[in-house]
């Protein structure tokens, strides 16, 4: 799953992931993060960096499509201003700042700034090696006082083609292997889809996780 691949969904408007509400677990769960900055990997324009900002949360979101970037503050009324830094274009505000750019080249100083990542959706819209990879990344900066609110998605395996693609619990605990996984909760929906010809419906299991 290469960048461009993203980039055309954004371009050519296919994003359906996009919530037009913030995500119920954050009314439950965000006051698990403590006070400072949370990162939202892979935020696309959730409206959940919204709400988080709106708990007192600084928040940095890392996004590949600038189109993605731009419509998160027009779409919000919210001002920003834009610079290049690095590999990124860094799109600022009061709250909320957006590093558009590849995840996977967010300059340290960045990570050595949060207290928190927040991930929906960020995880299971990459593949098993990409994942690992991500994983990974998160694992090399842990410290103290980082917690990981995880919203990940699982569902009968070579029912559906990703993304989102299906990550157990098992991948899970395996590849953030060092850290502390605690289950918060777990929910599943049949979801009826005109997507796939041959599936008139699929068992969704969304698990939302806190890592420390
Ligand atoms: C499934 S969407 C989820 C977006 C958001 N988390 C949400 O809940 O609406 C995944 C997003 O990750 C972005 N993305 C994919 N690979 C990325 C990478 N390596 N670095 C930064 N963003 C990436 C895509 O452009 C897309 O907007």
């Amino acid at each position: 799953m290469d960048s461009e691949f993203w980039i055309k969904k954004w371009q050519q408007g296919d994003t359906r992931f996009h919530q037009a509400k913030f995500h119920p677990a954050l009314e439950k769960y965000s006051q698990l993060f403590s006070p400072g900055k949370v990162l939202v990997p892979l935020c696309g324009k959730s409206l959940d960096m919204l709400y988080l900002a709106s708990r007192g949360h600084l928040v940095i979101g890392v996004e590949l499509s600038i189109i993605a970037c731009r419509d998160f503050f027009k779409e919000n009324e919210i001002s920003f201003t834009e610079k290049a830094v690095e590999d990124f274009i860094v799109f600022e505000s009061d709250k909320v700042t957006l590093w558009c750019g590849d995840f996977f080249k967010l300059p340290e100083h960045v990570w050595h700034e949060v207290s928190g990542i927040y991930d929906r959706a960020a995880l299971v819209a990459l593949p098993e090696e990409m994942r690992q990879r991500y994983a990974a990344e998160i694992v090399k900066h842990r410290k103290e006082s980082l917690g990981i609110l995880l919203i990940s998605f699982e569902y009968p395996k070579d029912t559906i083609e990703g993304p989102p693609f299906s990550v157990t619990e098992e991948e899970i605990k395996r590849i953030f292997g060092p850290l502390d996984i605690q289950k918060l909760q777990s929910e599943t929906e049949t979801k009826y889809t005109k997507d796939h010809p041959k599936l008139k419906s699929i068992d969704l299991t969304e698990t939302v996780f806190w890592l420390v």
